[in-house]
């Protein structure tokens, strides 16, 4: 083992200047070198520590800056006077102080001969600055502690580029999630949606056989097989659009409108599950939002309902305005949901139904904090429970402010 030794006396120079006398023990198997002299002008010692690009400092045992390099304090943005007045616990983030802290204490005690962690430093201006630290313990020949020997990297950028990072990746998984949610629903939806279509067709080949056979038709056979073809494309153009994966657009969009559309497209299921559906829509309601994901919130909401009443019921829809808010409510008469059960809705996964894949609350918690609303749950066992979505209402004159 080699060891480098260099110690800190107090004393004078001609010039007037602090005398460093310095003895480091550095414990490295690579480096021989050994020197425990007056290391004053230029030393190598004092050389790497001057010239190094990475920023070096000697710690006291009770964390005040002995001595600092220029790299250091370019870094921590203050003067080695300045520093030197100071302890290292005065410029540690506070959050990172106890942590750090604790592997001092494991170093004085010998039980880990250095340690290397990311922290933060408060800089002067009070800007904070990530770095990578590593510490080792400079003892005596006796082994007795003498002081830290820190060595500091800037990790700033390497930090935000990690937070980029991350960023991207939460992004990504929310979209295929979105994605395989709007999948499921589009694939649940087809049987239904079938079912839907099938029925306007049967009547529309009737009528085609009648006129066929003669010439003699009535006029009103036409516009019953308009009738039928318009349901055909609102339900079609209804489906298209939440299978095609389209750019976020936000636009004023009213309420009712939209939740007839996605009435249109749940009838046949809430029919099949012996649900009636009701409404109590003020009219003119308007909110700033992406159609398509709004739709996909209250085909979630509206499915839940339905599934929550197997021996079926009433599902009650309300849109009301209230203040600087549009408070959608889907009141059905379903099971219900267990209190304590209450903080996991809305977790990802979270399902007690068979085939559930618990993303829909999920989705829709998401889309609804995107729009700056929230959804609050009332539910009592047997009874039934209620999902009320708020959003902040459209004005023209005054676009809510979380928007811009
Ligand atoms: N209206 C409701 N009444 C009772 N329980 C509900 C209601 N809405 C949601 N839940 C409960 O919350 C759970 C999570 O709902 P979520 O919509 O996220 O997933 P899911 O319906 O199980 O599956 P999917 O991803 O197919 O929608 C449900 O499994 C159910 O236990
Ligand atoms: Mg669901």
């Amino acid at each position: 083992m080699q060891r480098l030794a260099i110690m800190k006396t107090p004393g004078k120079s001609e010039e007037g200047s602090r005398k460093l006398l310095v003895t480091i023990e550095i414990w490295k198997e690579r480096y021989s070198l050994k020197f425990g002299a007056d290391v004053e002008n230029k030393s190598l010692f004092l050389q790497t520590f001057t010239y190094s690009s990475i920023g070096m400092a000697l710690v006291s045992l009770d964390g005040q800056w002995m001595k600092v390099n220029q790299s250091f304090c370019d870094l921590i943005g203050y003067t080695e006077e300045e520093l030197l007045s100071r302890t290292f616990q005065d410029i540690t983030h506070p959050d990172d102080l106890a942590a750090d802290l604790d592997y001092m204490q494991q170093l004085l005690e010998g039980k880990i001969e250095s340690y290397q962690m990311r922290k933060r430093y408060v800089l002067k201006q009070g800007r904070v600055v990530w770095v990578l630290l590593n510490v080792s313990m400079v003892r005596d020949d006796c082994g007795r502690p003498l002081y830290f020997l820190t060595q500091v990297q800037d990790i700033t950028a390497l930090k935000r580029s990690e937070g980029l990072l991350l960023e991207n990746e939460r992004k990504l998984t929310e979209e295929l999630l979105r994605n395989s949610e709007k999948l499921t629903i589009a694939g649940q939806l087809a049987a239904g949606i079938a079912h839907e279509i099938r029925n306007p067709l049967t009547s529309l080949k009737g009528f085609l056989q009648l006129i066929k056979k003669g010439p003699d038709y009535k006029t009103e056979y036409l516009d019953i097989m308009e009738a039928e073809l318009d349901r055909i494309e609102v339900i079609v153009n209804e489906l298209l659009l939440l299978a095609k994966p389209t750019d976020r657009k936000f636009e004023e969009k009213d309420v009712k409108s939209m939740l007839q559309n996605v009435i249109t497209l749940l009838e046949t299921q809430a029919l099949i599950h012996n649900v009636q559906i009701l409404t109590a829509f003020t009219p003119g309601v308007t909110i700033y939002c992406d159609e398509n994901q709004m739709k996909q919130v209250f085909i979630n909401l509206m499915k839940n309902a339905i599934e929550a009443m197997p021996g079926g019921g009433k599902l009650l829809i309300q849109v009301k305005k209230k203040q600087e808010l549009a408070v959608i409510r889907f009141i059905d008469q379903g099971c219900g949901i267990p209190k304590e059960k209450l903080k996991q809705i809305g977790s990802p996964f979270y399902s007690t139904k068979e085939d559930g894949n618990g993303l829909g609350l999920m989705v829709s918690y998401n889309i609804i904090e995107n729009h700056h609303g929230k959804i609050h749950i009332e539910s009592e066992i047997g009874v039934g429970s209620t999902f009320t979505v708020s959003l902040p209402i459209y004005t023209p004159s005054r676009l809510h402010p979380a928007f811009h």
